[in-house]
C-alpha cells in the first residue's frame, strides 16, 4: 500500500471515529455509531498492517488475536454494574503502551526517524523529546492512576478516600517537578531525566486518586479516560501518526466533557472531585433516623394504588441495575399500560454508576425511547402525575440537595418525586444511597416504602395487578 493511500485509509477511519461519537449520542443511532466505530478501528488496523516498512507481520497478528480473544473473553462475562472497573483496568494498558513505546522511540529513535546525527552523536529532535516526555508522564499517570481506580471499584483496596496530611502540597510539588524535569530532558537528552519522570508520573497517579473517595470514582475513570487519550495523542505525535493523534484527541475530550457533565450533574466543581476526600466521613448504609412513623406497603398494596392511577412516572436507580428488574419492570408497565395508565420514566444524570447506566438498561429491556424522558423535560410532570414508583433509585431523589446547605449532595438537581401524588419506594431497607446520607422522603406522608428486592416486588406487583 502506497503512503498516499494509506494516509487516505487513515483519514476515513478517523472520519468513521467522529461519527461513530455522534452515533453514540442517542440511543436510536447508537447501534449505527458502534458499527461506524468498529469499522474505523478494523481498517485502521488493515492500513497499519499493509504500510510500506511493516514487519514482524506474524507478531503483530498473533498480538492481536492473543489480546482480541483476552478482551472478547472478558467483554462477554463482564456484568454491567462492573463496567466501570473494566474501563478503568482497560484504560491502565493504554497508559502503559504509552510508556512502553515513548520508552522504545526514546532507546531507539533512528527506527523511529526522529532523530539526526550532530557531531557524531545522535539527537532526538527537540519537538519529539517534548511530544515523547508529555506522552510518558501522562501515560504514566494514566497506568498507576486507573490501577488505583480499578482496585477501589472492586473492592481489592479500600473505596474510601486515603487522605494524609501534605497530600496537596506534595502532589502540586510532584506535578511542578515533572515540569521542570521535561524541560531539562528537552535540554539535554538524558535517558535518567527521562525514566525519572516515568518514575514520578507513576508516583503521582496513585497519590492522585488514592484521596479519591467512591461516589467520585466515575468521575475518576472518565477524568482517566481523558488522560488516556492525550497520552495516546501525544504518542501519535512520536510516531506520525495522525489517526492516532485524531483518535487520541477524540478520546481525551470526549472523556473531559464527560467528566464535566457529570461534575454538574452532581453539582461538584471538578477541581473539587480532584482534591479528594469526599464521601470519607459518611457511614455508607446507615439507616435514615426519625422519629416518625414510616409507611411500609405490600405489592399487592402497589398494584392496588398503581392500577388506580391515570399517570405514573417510573424513577430508576441504581439499585434497579443491581437486581437487574429491569425486565420485571417494564412487564409491569406494560401491564400499566394495557390498564390505560400513562406510563413514562425519568433518567436523572447521575442515576446508577455511570453515565447512561438506566437509558442502557431500560433499552435492554425494549422500553420504548419515546417514554424515557431526562430530569429538564420531565421534571415538572411530577406534580400533575398521581404516583411516582421510584426504584432503587436515592440520593437523585433527596430533598436535601435542595434544602440543607450542609448536605454533601446541596446544590445537585434532583427529580422532584414528592410533587406526585402517591411516591412509592422500592428498596431494600431505609439505608442511604452512594452519598451515604439520610433521605427525609421515606417519612413523607405521601410516600410509601415497599421494602424488598427490586426485581421480586416488580414481579409481586405483576401477579398482583392480573388477579
Ligand atoms: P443511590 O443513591 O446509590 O441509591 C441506590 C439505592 O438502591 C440504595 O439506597 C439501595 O437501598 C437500593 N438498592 C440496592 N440494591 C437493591 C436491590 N437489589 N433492590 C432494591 N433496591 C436496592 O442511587 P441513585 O439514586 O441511582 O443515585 C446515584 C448516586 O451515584 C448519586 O449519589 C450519584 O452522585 C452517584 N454517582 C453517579 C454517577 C453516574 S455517572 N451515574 C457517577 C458518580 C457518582 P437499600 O440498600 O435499602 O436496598
Amino acid at each position: 500500500m502506497s503512503l498516499a493511500l494509506s494516509q487516505f485509509c487513515y483519514l476515513i477511519s478517523a472520519v468513521c471515529s467522529i461519527l461513530a461519537l455522534r452515533g453514540l449520542s442517542g440511543p436510536e443511532s447508537a447501534k449505527t455509531g458502534l458499527r461506524l466505530g468498529i469499522a474505523g478501528m478494523v481498517l485502521a488496523i488493515l492500513t497499519t498492517l499493509l504500510m510500506p516498512g511493516m514487519h514482524s507481520f506474524f507478531l503483530i497478528v498473533l498480538g492481536i488475536a492473543i489480546g482480541g480473544a483476552v478482551g472478547a473473553g472478558i467483554a462477554l462475562k463482564i456484568e454491567m454494574t462492573a463496567l466501570p472497573q473494566l474501563v478503568a483496568a482497560f484504560h491502565s494498558l493504554v497508559g502503559l503502551a504509552a510508556v512502553m513505546i515513548a520508552g522504545a522511540a526514546f532507546g531507539s529513535p533512528d527506527s523511529y526517524h526522529i532523530s539526526e546525527v550532530i557531531n557524531g552523536a545522535t539527537r532526538i529532535h527537540p519537538g519529539s523529546l517534548v511530544e515523547m516526555s508529555l506522552g510518558v508522564a501522562i501515560g504514566a499517570i494514566t497506568f498507576t492512576g486507573s490501577i488505583i481506580a480499578w482496585g477501589k471499584l472492586q473492592g481489592v483496596i479500600t473505596g474510601k478516600p486515603v487522605v494524609f496530611k501534605g497530600q496537596h502540597p506534595i502532589n502540586a510539588g510532584l506535578g511542578g517537578l515533572l515540569l521542570v524535569l521535561i524541560i531539562l530532558l528537552v535540554l539535554t537528552q538524558s535517558a535518567f531525566l527521562f525514566w525519572l519522570i516515568v518514575l514520578i508520573a507513576l508516583s503521582l497517579g496513585v497519590l492522585m486518586i488514592i484521596p479519591i473517595g467512591g461516589a467520585d470514582m466515575p468521575v475518576i475513570v472518565s477524568m482517566l479516560n481523558s488522560y488516556s487519550g492525550w497520552a495516546a495523542a501525544g504518542i501519535g505525535f512520536t510516531l506520525q501518526n495522525p489517526l492516532l493523534i485524531i483518535v487520541g484527541a477524540l478520546v481525551g475530550a470526549s472523556g473531559a466533557i464527560l467528566s464535566y457533565i457529570m461534575c454538574k450533574g452532581m453539582n461538584r466543581s471538578f477541581f473539587n472531585v480532584i482534591l479528594g476526600g469526599f464521601g470519607g466521613e459518611v457511614a455508607a448504609g446507615a439507616a435514615a433516623k426519625s422519629d416518625k412513623p414510616v409507611k411500609i406497603g405490600s405489592a399487592d398494596d402497589a398494584a392496588f394504588i398503581l392500577k388506580n392511577a391515570s399517570s405514573v412516572i417510573i424513577v430508576p436507580g441504581y439499585g434497579m441495575a443491581v437486581a437487574q428488574a429491569q425486565h420485571a419492570l417494564r412487564e409491569m408497565a406494560d401491564v400499566l399500560k394495557k390498564e390505560g395508565v400513562k406510563v413514562r420514566y425519568a433518567i436523572h444524570p447521575v442515576a446508577g454508576r455511570m453515565p447512561g447506566h438506566m437509558n442502557v438498561l431500560l433499552a435492554e429491556a425494549n422500553v420504548p425511547y419515546e417514554d424515557v424522558l431526562e430530569l429538564e423535560e420531565i421534571n415538572r410532570d411530577f406534580a400533575q402525575t398521581d404516583v411516582a414508583f421510584v426504584i432503587g433509585a436515592n440520593d437523585i431523589t433527596n430533598p436535601a440537595a435542595k434544602k440543607d446547605p450542609a448536605s454533601p449532595i446541596y446544590g445537585m438537581p434532583i427529580l422532584d418525586v414528592e410533587a406526585a401524588g402517591t411516591v412509592l419506594f422500592v428498596k431494600r431497607s431505609l439505608g442511604s444511597g452512594y452519598a451515604g446520607i439520610d433521605n427525609e422522603l421515606f417519612f413523607y406522608d405521601n410516600t410509601m416504602m415497599l421494602l424488598g428486592d427490586a426485581k421480586q416486588m416488580c414481579e409481586g406487583i405483576i401477579k398482583a395487578l392480573e388477579h
